[in-house]
C-alpha cells in the first residue's frame, strides 16, 4: 500500500470507515489527520456495529498502529468516553493508538462557543451551518489565533494554570458574544483525569511516522468529512472546519508530499449531505425518502436525517482535480437497487450557461440547475455479488458510466456494510 491517502470525495459519510477497514488488512499503520469528534465512521464486522469519532478506522485489525495525527482537534473526554467503549467491548488499544502531542484540545467552551455562534446565526437571518456542535470550529479558530492548548499543554505540570489563563480569556470574551461564561472547578477534574489516562498515549508522532516510512512501513491516512465540507474548497461557509482534502494529510501529519504515493477517493453512487448549504441534486421526494431510508441515511454523530440526492459528477470531477484521486471507492450501489430509473448530474445550467465546474458563489451555486443523463434500473439485488462481471449489466453500466463521466477509474465497489460486501477491481 506504500503511503496512501484516503478521503471523502463528497460532502462526507461516503463509507470511509468500511474502505479503511477493508484496505488495513494489507496496513502497517492508519492516521488521521484532521476532523475531530465531529466525525462518524461505521465499520461492521459480523454482527457488531461500531462507530469511530476520534480513533482511526484501522482499530480493528490488531496488527495495525492507529495514530491520531496532528492536525485532528481532540476532546479528551470523547476520546477516553471511545476507548472505553472499544474496551468494554473486547478491543485494546493500549500500545497501538499514538496521539500528536502537536493535537489541539476541545474544551467546553469551544463546545458553547459553537452552539451559541449557531443560535445567533439562527436568530440574524435563520440560516445555520448545522454544525456538529462539537467545538469543531472554535478550537481551530484558537489554533489559527494561536491561542489553543495542545495535547503537550494537557500533559504538562503546570496545566491547571494553562487552562485558567485560558478561561480567563473565553469569558473576557463571552461577556460580548453572550457565550455561557465557565468555571474552572467544573471543567478541570475530569481533563486532569483525562491527562493521566491519556498521557501514555501521548507522542512525538510526527517523527515516529517518518521513522515509520522511512523502515519501508505501509501507511494510510484517513480523512474525515468530505472534500465539499473542506474550508477552502467546499461551500464555503457551510463546511467544516479544515482541510479534509488530500493536502491535508501533509499539514495534518507532518508527512512531506513526495511520500504520498497514491490517493483513494471514497464516493457513493448518490449523494448525501448533513446539515445546511447547497446540494444542487438534492431529492425533496419519495425517491429521495426512499434512499434515506434503504441506505439508513441518518447521521452517525448527531442522528439528524442525512439529504439525498443523485449523483453529481461536476463535484465528483472537482473533487478528482483537487485531491489527485488514483482511483474510487465506490459506495452503496445495493442502495439504488430498487430504483426504476437513476439520474446523474453531467452540468449545470447556471445564469442562461451550461457549466461544468463549481462557482465560489453560493448565490450562483443555489441557482444553478442540474443537467440530468439518465439511467435504466436495474431491479435486482446487487448485495450477495462478489465479482464484477456477475452484477446485473445495467448495473455494471451505470457505475462504468460514472467512472467516465468523473474520469478516474473504479478499483473498489462496495454493495453493503460488510467487508464481504466489497469488490476489488483491478485497475
Ligand atoms: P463515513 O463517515 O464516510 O465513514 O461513513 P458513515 O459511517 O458515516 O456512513 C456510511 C454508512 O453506510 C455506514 O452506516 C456504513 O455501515 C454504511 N455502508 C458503507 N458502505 C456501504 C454499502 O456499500 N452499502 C450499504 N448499504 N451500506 C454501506
Ligand atoms: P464524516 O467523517 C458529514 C458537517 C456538519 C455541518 C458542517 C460543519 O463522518 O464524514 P462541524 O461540526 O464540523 O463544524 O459542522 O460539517 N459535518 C459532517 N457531515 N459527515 C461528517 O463527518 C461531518 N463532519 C461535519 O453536519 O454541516
Ligand atoms: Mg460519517
Amino acid at each position: 500500500m506504500a503511503c496512501t491517502v484516503l478521503v471523502g470525495a463528497q460532502w462526507g459519510d461516503e463509507g470511509k470507515g468500511k474502505i479503511i477497514d477493508v484496505l488495513t488488512e494489507n496496513v502497517d499503520v492508519v492516521v488521521r489527520y484532521q476532523g475531530g469528534n465531529n466525525a462518524g465512521h461505521t465499520v461492521e464486522i459480523a454482527d457488531e456495529r461500531y462507530v469511530l469519532h476520534l480513533v482511526p478506522s484501522g482499530i480493528f485489525r490488531p496488527g495495525t498502529v492507529c495514530v491520531i495525527g496532528n492536525g485532528v482537534v481532540l476532546d479528551p473526554i470523547a476520546l477516553m468516553a471511545e476507548i472505553d467503549e472499544l474496551t468494554g467491548r473486547g478491543l485494546s488499544v493500549n500500545g497501538r493508538l499514538f496521539i500528536s502531542d502537536r493535537a489541539h484540545a476541545v474544551f467546553p467552551y469551544h463546545r458553547a462557543m459553537d452552539a451559541s455562534k449557531e443560535r445567533e446565526r439562527g436568530q440574524k437571518d435563520g440560516i445555520k451551518i448545522g454544525t456538529t456542535q462539537r467545538g469543531i470550529g472554535p478550537t481551530y479558530g484558537d489554533k489559527i489565533m494561536r491561542t489553543g492548548l495542545r495535547m503537550a499543554d494537557l500533559v504538562a505540570t503546570d496545566f491547571a494554570d494553562r487552562l485558567t489563563e485560558r478561561l480567563k480569556e473565553h469569558n473576557r470574551m463571552c461577556a460580548a458574544t453572550c457565550a455561557e461564561s465557565i468555571v474552572i472547578d467544573a471543567i478541570l477534574p475530569p481533563y486532569l483525569d483525562a491527562a493521566n489516562a491519556l498521557r501514555p498515549f501521548i507522542a512525538d508522532t510526527v517523527t515516529m511516522l517518518n521513522k515509520a516510512i522511512a523502515d519501508g512501513k505501509s501507511m494510510l491516512f484517513e480523512g474525515a468529512q468530505g472534500t465539499m465540507l473542506d474550508i477552502d474548497f467546499g461551500t464555503y461557509p457551510f463546511v467544516t472546519s479544515s482541510n479534509a482534502s488530500a493536502g491535508g494529510a501533509c499539514t495534518g501529519t507532518g508527512v512531506p508530499p513526495q511520500r504520498i504515493s497514491r490517493v483513494i477517493g471514497v464516493i457513493k453512487t448518490y449523494t448525501t449531505r448533513v446539515g445546511e448549504g447547497p446540494f444542487p441534486t438534492e431529492l425533496k421526494d419519495k425517491t429521495g425518502e426512499h434512499i434515506r431510508a434503504k441506505g439508513r441515511e441518518f447521521g452517525a454523530t448527531t442522528g439528524r436525517p442525512r439529504r439525498c440526492g443523485w449523483f453529481d459528477a461536476v463535484i465528483a470531477r472537482y473533487s478528482a482535480m483537487i485531491n489527485g484521486i488514483d482511483y474510487w471507492a465506490m459506495t452503496k450501489l445495493d442502495v439504488l437497487d430498487e430504483l426504476e430509473t437513476l439520474k446523474v448530474c453531467i452540468g449545470y445550467e447556471c445564469d442562461g450557461k451550461t457549466i461544468d465546474t463549481v462557482p465560489a458563489s453560493l448565490d450562483q451555486l443555489a441557482g444553478c440547475r442540474p443537467v440530468y443523463r439518465e439511467f435504466e434500473g436495474w431491479l435486482t439485488p446487487t448485495a450477495d455479488v462478489t465479482r464484477f462481471e456477475d452484477l446485473p449489466p445495467k448495473a455494471r453500466h451505470y457505475v462504468e458510466q460514472l467512472c467516465k463521466l468523473t474520469g478516474v477509474p473504479l478499483g473498489i465497489l462496495s454493495v453493503g456494510p460488510r467487508r464481504a460486501n466489497t469488490l476489488r477491481i483491478s485497475i
